[in-house]
């Protein structure tokens, strides 16, 4: 029999030791997603005791065929949750901070899913297709679409301005905070703009806190995504930015073309040759069916001008005079939804985008080498050959993109939530 001795003395090192291991056996057990979670957010005061067991479960947006990089930040893991609330978020017009119907405005009011979460030339609230702020400021660019961003590798908006380089923090001329979360290097920080921007909602973001905490639906749902019922704004940042990265388009005829599911016609099948051939010569820029995203994504000035006096275009990023006249390429896929076209809006059609490269190039000693027709004003394609190219990108266009519920209003019927 084995007697234990209840009165023998623990030594001190033995007591270290064991609540050393005490301590690591503990840790193991708790879900570390919830520690992390309650750890990170600086205003979270009320965190309740039934957070520390919450859970979320991982979303899965990546396509096959897609590049494997997806620029997710490490820090917002895409959740079935966070995408839930970011949806809700994204929609309701109470985002702006406030609840009078003429101030309600949320991203939806400009990024409408049936134009590829563009706002559209017959969008009744803005004329010609440019968006405008609460204020009646227009945005100082067009409507850049919101598809397939996870996969962007320069940098967001027509310039570029929000990258991953960014180390500058913020900019002095939008009188960003110089300060995390505002890092201004993804989609997160779309959320900060578009509230502060008087071409957007002109609000502030303590009053949009504030009112969402005090909507019964809400804390329910941050609670479920990230473990406590407190509405702040890197959370919500974030659930937004969650959202965002789903809205995912690769199922378009092209698509389907390439898995052997559909036939295109002779003239999409020629449409499709010009574009990749230096005739039409498009594929250098807007990539070509082994790039599926359509784009490159690097900044280039195709020609369209001669005097450069948008303060907003790649300069005012890299701060280079060699960048006038510089923007981001877009994406091609769903180009058939998205007029008006270019940075400024310019063209109504896609045809006049055509009859653009086709002959309204100027040259100038900005225009990119790539742009190899701008000696000559362009490409002179015969009509024939402009109606396949049409024909062609008209294949890029991904109905089940703009009818995919998930990506839709969660709540049509309830006034505070817009389109
Ligand atoms: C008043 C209209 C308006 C509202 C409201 C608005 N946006 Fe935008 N959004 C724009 C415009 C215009 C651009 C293009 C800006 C540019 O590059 O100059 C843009 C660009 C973007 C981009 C960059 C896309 C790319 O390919 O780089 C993202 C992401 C984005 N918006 C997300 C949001 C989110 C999220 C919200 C809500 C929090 C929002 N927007 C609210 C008008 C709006
Ligand atoms: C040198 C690179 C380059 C080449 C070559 C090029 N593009 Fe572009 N394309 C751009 C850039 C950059 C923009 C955006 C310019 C702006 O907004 O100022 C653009 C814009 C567009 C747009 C409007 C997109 C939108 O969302 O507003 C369409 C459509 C388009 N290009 C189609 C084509 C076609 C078709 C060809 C071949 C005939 C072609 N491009 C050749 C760089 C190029």
């Amino acid at each position: 029999m084995v007697r234990i001795n209840f009165n023998l003395p623990i030594k001190r090192i033995e007591l270290v030791s064991l609540v050393i291991i005490l301590f690591f056996l503990i840790y193991s057990c708790i879900d570390r997603k919830a520690i992390l979670s309650t750890e990170k957010s600086p205003t979270n005061s009320n965190t309740s005791t039934a957070s520390k067991l919450f859970n979320t479960t991982p979303y899965h947006f990546e396509i096959e065929k897609f590049p494997d990089y997806t620029n997710v930040p490490v820090d917002n893991p895409t959740t079935v949750e966070g995408v839930t609330l970011g949806r809700y978020l994204f929609y309701d017009g109470r985002l702006s901070g406030n609840t009078d119907t003429a101030q309600l405005m949320s991203c939806s009011s400009c990024h409408l899913q049936k134009h590829s979460f563009e706002c559209g030339l017959d969008n009744p609230r803005f004329k010609d297709g440019h968006p405008i702020g609460l204020t009646g400021k227009p945005t100082p660019h067009s409507m850049m679409p919101l598809i397939n961003l996870a996969w962007n590798t320069s940098g967001y908006m027509w310039n570029g301005m929000l990258n991953d380089l960014n180390m500058n923090l913020g900019s002095v001329r939008y009188n960003m905070p110089a300060k995390e979360p505002y890092n201004f290097k993804n989609i997160e920080s779309f959320v900060w703009m578009a509230i502060v921007a008087p071409h957007e909602m002109n609000g502030r973001v303590e009053r949009t806190v504030e009112l969402l905490q005090k909507i019964p639906m809400y804390p329910t749902l941050f609670a479920k995504a990230f473990g406590s019922d407190t509405v702040t704004f890197e959370r919500l940042s974030k659930a937004i930015a969650q959202f965002v990265r789903t809205l995912v388009s690769a199922n378009s005829k092209f698509d389907q073309y390439q898995d052997g599911k559909k036939q295109l016609t002779a003239a999409e099948l020629n449409g499709l040759s010009l574009f990749n051939s230096e005739k039409a010569d498009c594929f250098h820029c807007h990539g070509m069916p082994a790039i599926p995203v359509w784009t490159t994504d690097r900044f280039m000035n195709n020609a369209m001008d001669t005097v450069f006096n948008d303060p907003f275009d790649r300069r005012y990023v890299t701060k280079d005079p060699q960048d006038c006249g510089k923007y981001r390429v877009p994406t091609l896929r769903n180009i058939a939804l998205t007029a008006p076209y270019m940075h400024d809006g310019r063209f109504k059609t896609l045809r006049e985008v055509l009859e653009f490269y086709n002959s309204g190039l100027k040259q100038s000693p900005y225009s990119d080498p790539l742009m190899k027709y701008a000696n000559r004003g362009g490409t002179h394609l015969s009509n024939k050959e402009l109606d396949d190219l049409e024909a062609f990108l008209n294949t890029l266009t991904d109905s089940s993109f703009i009818n995919n519920p998930a990506f839709s209003n969660p709540r049509p019927r309830d006034r505070f939530f817009i389109n």
